[in-house]
């Protein structure tokens, strides 16, 4: 027993928690998913799953991204990435919706699968149902040599090493690491990045882990805000564009470990529902970033503000908008918006990480939940 405990100990690194071990393995787990794949000084991206098979990405009508959970959301970033950078039209699905829709697939389409586990049975039964209609599908996964790595045609690894903590952190860093660096690539390729603008991203994203790092720093400003608000009984999150999955996933997260009612929407769409809820008791984390349509979500942060709405608003370092307005900030070091879900995501991860702790959680092993949904 005693051995058992300190086996674990020893695994889980000094941290409390495999969760936070994990959070805080994110500025080297990205940095070894880009490790060998960009060249930011030679202006480089080469990952041989997209090489041997460029020509099937550069002529693809669309791609699909199939997923659940939180790898939905990382392909829900990609979805922005490939049309913003590569100008090719992106669906992203549910797999347990697509395979059970007819859907309409042809050889001409590029299938994206995300999967930390490689073992998620609907994401699979989606690919071999993609496969079945002549689509080239394509794999990120974790886990080396996993069913669904097995069974695409070809991928890339996120490499973000095992992730043992139920509640996804550094692979969905990590997804949208790959996913980056493939839209960056293909814009590049197809000539929708000028050499400029793609150069500009290869030194940004280089950058990226420093600022993660950088970040996790503000940890125990995070634990505070956490200890106001872990009573809650729901909140809503709400960011736009880039940052729109961000806040599923941050919503998400929160769901998972502490059992905390809470929604992510895109920003603008508050006012379709959402601000009915809205009163002193709601906590609303916002993402406002300096470049992500920042007035138009101002605006929306003055709304809540109008309704006694307690918000929490993630900011680009120097705003002060936001900082007048909103009860506590958050700060996240400059960079391009389309790289700012690598950044935004980490204050949101150890927010719920703290919320659940306070709140005496199984952090590591939330209840009724799987790491991996092996089973429809
Ligand atoms: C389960 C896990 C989630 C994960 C999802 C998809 O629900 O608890 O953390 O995001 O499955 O898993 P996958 O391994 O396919 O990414």
């Amino acid at each position: 027993q005693e051995l058992q405990m300190s086996l674990e100990q020893i695994e889980k690194g000094g941290y409390d928690h495999f969760m936070l071990k994990e959070i805080y393995e994110q500025p080297k787990a990205i940095t070894d998913t880009y490790r060998g794949r960009m060249l930011a000084d030679e202006g480089i991206i080469r990952m041989s799953g997209v090489d041997d098979n460029l020509q099937k990405f550069l002529n693809a009508d669309r791609i699909i991204i199939i997923a659940c959970g939180t790898s939905w959301h990382a392909g829900l970033v990609g979805e922005y990435l490939f049309e913003d950078m590569a100008r090719i039209p992106v669906e992203v699905e549910y797999a347990s919706e697509f395979r059970y829709r007819n859907p309409i697939i042809t050889s001409k389409d590029v299938v994206i699968a995300i999967s930390q586990s490689g073992e998620t049975a609907d994401t699979l039964a989606a690919i071999k149902l993609a496969k079945s209609k002549g689509a080239f599908v394509f794999g990120v996964c974790n886990v080396v040599g996993s069913s669904i790595a097995r069974e695409t045609h070809a991928g890339a690894y996120t490499h973000a090493g095992p992730e043992i903590g139920v509640a996804s952190t550094k692979a969905f860093t990590t997804q949208i690491t790959v996913l980056s660096l493939i839209a960056l690539k293909l814009g590049e390729e197809k000539g929708t990045l000028s050499k400029n603008v793609f150069h500009t991203y290869l030194q940004r994203m280089q950058l990226i882990p420093g600022k993660v790092e950088e970040l996790l720093k503000i940890d125990k400003k995070v634990q505070e805000i956490a200890r106001v608000y872990k009573d809650a009984t729901n909140c809503l999150y709400l960011g736009r564009g880039f940052n729109f999955p961000v806040a599923l996933e941050g919503a998400l997260k929160l769901k998972e470990i502490s059992y905390i009612h809470a929604e992510g929407y895109p920003a603008a769409e508050m006012k379709h529902g959402p601000i009915a809820l809205i009163d002193e008791n709601m906590p609303i984390f916002v993402i406002a970033t300096n470049k992500g349509h920042y007035e138009k979500v101002v605006s929306n942060i003055q709304e809540i503000k109008a309704r006694s709405g307690k918000i929490i608003a993630i900011v680009t370092e120097g705003d002060t908008e936001v900082k007048k307005i909103a009860d506590h900030v958050i700060e996240i070091p400059e960079t391009e918006e389309a790289l700012t879900p690598l950044l935004t995501t980490i204050p949101l991860q150890l927010l719920s990480y703290h919320i659940a702790v306070f709140l005496e959680k199984d952090v590591d092993q939330p209840r009724n939940l799987a790491k991996a949904v092996t089973v429809e």
